[in-house]
């Protein structure tokens, strides 16, 4: 089990666990995309937050505090929800000390259009738990913050989330941990990765291994879900992932805001390297992006014929690109007469949503 530096920080009833970079990159993406995702999604209803693996709530560098996950998700919605609407949010953590924390931070950050649930359960029981009952609605739009430590989450739990269609997930996936099981041959994994497929990796090795791992786990995943795509997080210290950030939707638009953002906080880059990894510039970024996609295309997408979207979602779901960099390139394939747009959506010389596009 981790164990969390933790202090008082002055005046404060709770404490705070160290915070670390990696962390605080985690925070940062999911700021970003509720903030995008609440607006839209509380149009018409209330909505839910759950939070697998709660934590206590609060974090400090040196005197200063930081919002934990459930808190991060509060004070994104006092900004960005729709008056009127209401937002639950159902913290899950097996630690009861942690839960009685939590509790603490939470009544400091209380709000009228805002209800807190702490569930002190395991997350595999205490997930199945709630969606079985009655008070939470399915058809309630849902977001999942799954962040454990290891390998304590069962697939099957996934699963169970996933029958409700109006969810989506961001989950943290420790690759350290699931390939040292499979080099130790841990049933665990069965349980974890939802197969018995990964003993055939057993042999692989290095990056080989890793891409074949992330393939397996996000091809059990896109069996219940359209868009399931892994964000890779590097340690800064040494050369290795720390973890993937597996974002799963059955929308669009929520695959691609989240790029957005994971491209926005990351200079652009779709896998962050650290802090002190920022070799290209921007503008050098997106230029090699775009030229990129374009190579994609040529080689992939000859011969398409659909509409903008149609064609977004395969490169969404089958490159780290994002919608911006996908428009640019499909508007130099027109300059170049590899693509002949016809506008729908669009006037003049824009390319969007039911824009047709045909490339030669
Ligand atoms: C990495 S921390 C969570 C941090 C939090 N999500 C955040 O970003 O602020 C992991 C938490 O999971 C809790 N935990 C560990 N195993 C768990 C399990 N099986 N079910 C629920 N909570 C668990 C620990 O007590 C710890 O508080």
């Amino acid at each position: 089990m981790k164990k969390y530096v933790s202090k008082y920080l002055n005046g404060k009833q709770y404490y705070s666990w160290e915070y670390d970079e990696h962390t605080n990159f985690k925070h940062r993406l999911l700021g970003c995309y509720l903030g995008a995702w609440f607006p839209i999604l509380s149009r018409y209803q209330d909505l839910n937050y759950f939070d697998g693996f709660a934590g206590c709530g609060s974090y400090f560098i040196d005197d200063n505090e930081y919002p934990g996950s459930p808190v991060i998700a509060a004070k994104v919605w006092k900004d960005r929800g729709r008056s009127g609407k209401k937002l639950n949010i159902i913290a899950i953590d097996q630690d009861q000390e942690v839960c009685d924390n939590l509790s603490k931070v939470l009544n400091e950050n209380k709000h009228s259009s805002i209800e807190y649930y702490i569930e002190h359960s395991d997350f595999d029981n205490g997930i199945k738990k709630l969606l079985t009952s009655t008070s939470y609605e399915s058809i309630r739009p849902s977001f999942f913050f799954i962040d454990p430590f290891g390998l304590n989450l069962d697939f099957s739990t996934l699963t169970e989330i996933m029958k409700h269609k109006k969810v989506e997930l961001l989950l943290t996936f420790m690759y350290d941990g699931v390939s040292r099981c499979i080099g130790a041959e841990s049933g665990r994994l069965d349980s974890f990765l939802g197969t018995k497929e990964w003993r055939e990796l057993k042999d692989l090795h290095g990056i080989i291994r890793e891409d074949s791992v992330m393939d397996l786990y996000r091809n059990q995943l896109q069996q219940h879900a359209q868009f399931v795509w892994p964000y890779k997080v590097h340690s800064s210290k040494a050369d290795r992932t720390l973890y993937y950030l597996v974002h799963v939707s059955n929308h669009l638009k929520g695959a691609t805001t989240m790029r957005d953002c994971f491209s926005s906080i990351n200079h652009g880059r779709i896998e962050y390297l650290g802090k002190s990894n920022n070799q290209l510039s921007i503008f050098e970024l997106k230029e090699y992006q775009v030229s990129e996609v374009e190579n994609y295309l040529r080689r992939n997408c000859t011969g398409f014929e659909g509409s903008y979207n149609d064609l977004l979602s395969l490169i969404i779901d089958a490159t780290p690109y994002q919608n911006q960099v996908l428009r640019k390139a499909v508007k130099q394939c027109e300059k170049s007469g590899r693509a002949i747009v016809q506008r729908v959506t669009s006037k003049q010389t824009g390319i969007d949503k039911d824009d047709l596009v045909k490339l030669v």
